[in-house]
C-alpha cells in the first residue's frame, strides 16, 4: 500500500537531531515559554523575511486570534472560500462575526476574485484568503480589493508555509499571516501548533497579549484573552525541521513535476499560476466519476483522500448562515470531483510512477471511470 501520507522517512532522515533537540527541551523542563519559542518565532520570522512572529496552540487559534483582534460584533462579516478546511471559517465565528462565503476558481481553488468583489457589502470588515494545497491566493487582486473596501486581509497559509506569489512568501503580504504546524503540514510539528506574522508591529503585539490571557504584565488583564501557547517541546522540533523545510517543499514539487508529466492529458492535474511557487502540500486532482476512481485505487494498493467532500456552506455549523447548497457552484462541482493522491517529499520517483500507472490503468480499463 501506498499511503497518502507517510512520516516515519522523515523521522529517520532526522531523528538524531530531532531526537536530540526534544530531549534537550525536556530535560530543561522549561516547558511552558522556555528559549526554544522564542528562538523559533526569531526563526520563522527570519526565513519570512519579518521583524517579528507569535507562535500559538494551533493553526485555527492562529486564525481565531488574528480575527479577534479585529475586535467584531455579530453584524460584521468576514469573507472566505466556501470550499476549504473548516477552521479558515469557524474562526470568524468563534471571534463572534459573522463568515460570508464566496466561491472558488475550479483550477488552483482558491478565491474566485470576481465573485469576492460581488460578495462584499457593507458589513464585511475583512477577510480570509486560503492559500489551498499549497498554492498561492491571486494575492495582487485580493489585496486591491482590500484596499478599495478598507477591508483587513488574513491570510491563511496552513497548507502553503514557504509557498510564493511574485517572489514574496505567503503570510507577509496581508496584513495577518497565519500558519498550522500539524503534523502533516509542510512544515509539521509533533503535535499541534501554529503562528501568527502581522504586517504592523502593534497587531503582532496585540495577538500576542491576546494568547496571553489578555496580559502584558503578568496577573494584569487590559483585555480578554485566550491561553494558547506554541509549547517549548514543540518548538525545539519545529526549529530543527524548519532548517530542511526549503529541501522538503522542493521535492514535493520534484514529485509534482513527475506526477504532471506521466498524468497530463489523463486526468485534470493541478496547476501553477504564473510568478507563483506551488509547494504541494496536496497533489489534487479532478475525476468525474470520483468516488468509484478512489474505490479502485484503493484496490490497487493506492491511497487517497478527498478534500473536502462537504463545502463549508453546507456544513451543519453554517447552516443557520442561510446558503443554498447551489450558491457556490464551482465550489459544488470541486467537491464531487476533487481527489487528493500521495503526496510527500520521500515519495521516490518509482512510487510516482506505480501510482501514475494504476491511475492510467483505472482510466483505461473501467467503463465508469473518465477523466
Ligand atoms: C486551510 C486550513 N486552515 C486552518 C487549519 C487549522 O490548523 P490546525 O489543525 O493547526 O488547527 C488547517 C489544518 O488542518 C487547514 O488546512
Amino acid at each position: 500500500m501506498i499511503p497518502i501520507l507517510q512520516l516515519d522517512t522523515q523521522y529517520s532522515e532526522i531523528q538524531e537531531e530531532l531526537e536530540s533537540a526534544v530531549l534537550s527541551a525536556l530535560r530543561s523542563t522549561a516547558y511552558i515559554n522556555g528559549p526554544e519559542v522564542k528562538d523559533f518565532e526569531a526563526e520563522f520570522a527570519e526565513w519570512h523575511g519579518v521583524d517579528g512572529a507569535v507562535g500559538v496552540g494551533s493553526g485555527t487559534e492562529a486564525l481565531h486570534l488574528a480575527v479577534r483582534a479585529l475586535d467584531l460584533g455579530p453584524e460584521d462579516e468576514v469573507i472566505s472560500p466556501a470550499f476549504t478546511f473548516i477552521a479558515s471559517a469557524g474562526a470568524i465565528a468563534l471571534a463572534g462575526a459573522k463568515p460570508a462565503f464566496c466561491d472558488i476558481e475550479p483550477c488552483l481553488f482558491n478565491i474566485d476574485v470576481e465573485d469576492l468583489r460581488k460578495r462584499i457589502n457593507k458589513n464585511t470588515k475583512a477577510i480570509v484568503v486560503v492559500h489551498l494545497f499549497g498554492h498561492p491566493a491571486p494575492m495582487d487582486e485580493i489585496l486591491e480589493i482590500a484596499k478599495e473596501h478598507n477591508l483587513v486581509v488574513i491570510e491563511d497559509c496552513a497548507q502553503a508555509t514557504g509557498a510564493e506569489y511574485k517572489g514574496r512568501k505567503v503570510g507577509t503580504m496581508g496584513d495577518y499571516g497565519c500558519f498550522s504546524f500539524f503534523p502533516s503540514k509542510n512544515l509539521g510539528g509533533i503535535g499541534d501548533g501554529g503562528m501568527v506574522l502581522a504586517k504592523k508591529p502593534e497587531d503582532l503585539e496585540k495577538i500576542r497579549i491576546l494568547k496571553s490571557h489578555g496580559s502584558k504584565v503578568k496577573y494584569y488583564h487590559d483585555m480578554l484573552g485566550t491561553n494558547s501557547r506554541l509549547d517549548t517541546v514543540q518548538a525545539a522540533a519545529l526549529r530543527v525541521k524548519l532548517k530542511h523545510l526549503a529541501k522538503w517543499n522542493e521535492q514535493r514539487r520534484r514529485v509534482a513535476a513527475r506526477y504532471i508529466e506521466n498524468l497530463n492529458g489523463h486526468i485534470q492535474v493541478p496547476g501553477e499560476a504564473k510568478d507563483c511557487k506551488h509547494v504541494f502540500h496536496q497533489f489534487t486532482t479532478r475525476v468525474p466519476n470520483r468516488d468509484e476512481f478512489k474505490k479502485l485505487l484503493e484496490e490497487q494498493g493506492v491511497g487517497s483522500m478527498i478534500y473536502y467532500p462537504v463545502s463549508l456552506h453546507q456544513q451543519g455549523a453554517f447552516k443557520h448562515l442561510g446558503y443554498a447548497d447551489d450558491d457556490f457552484p464551482v465550489t459544488r462541482k470541486a467537491q464531487e470531483e476533487v481527489l487528493s493522491l500521495p503526496m510527500f517529499p520521500e515519495l521516490t520517483n518509482e512510487q510516482v510512477d506505480e501510482i501514475s500507472n494504476k491511475v492510467k490503468s483505472i482510466l483505461a480499463q473501467s467503463a465508469t471511470v473518465t477523466a
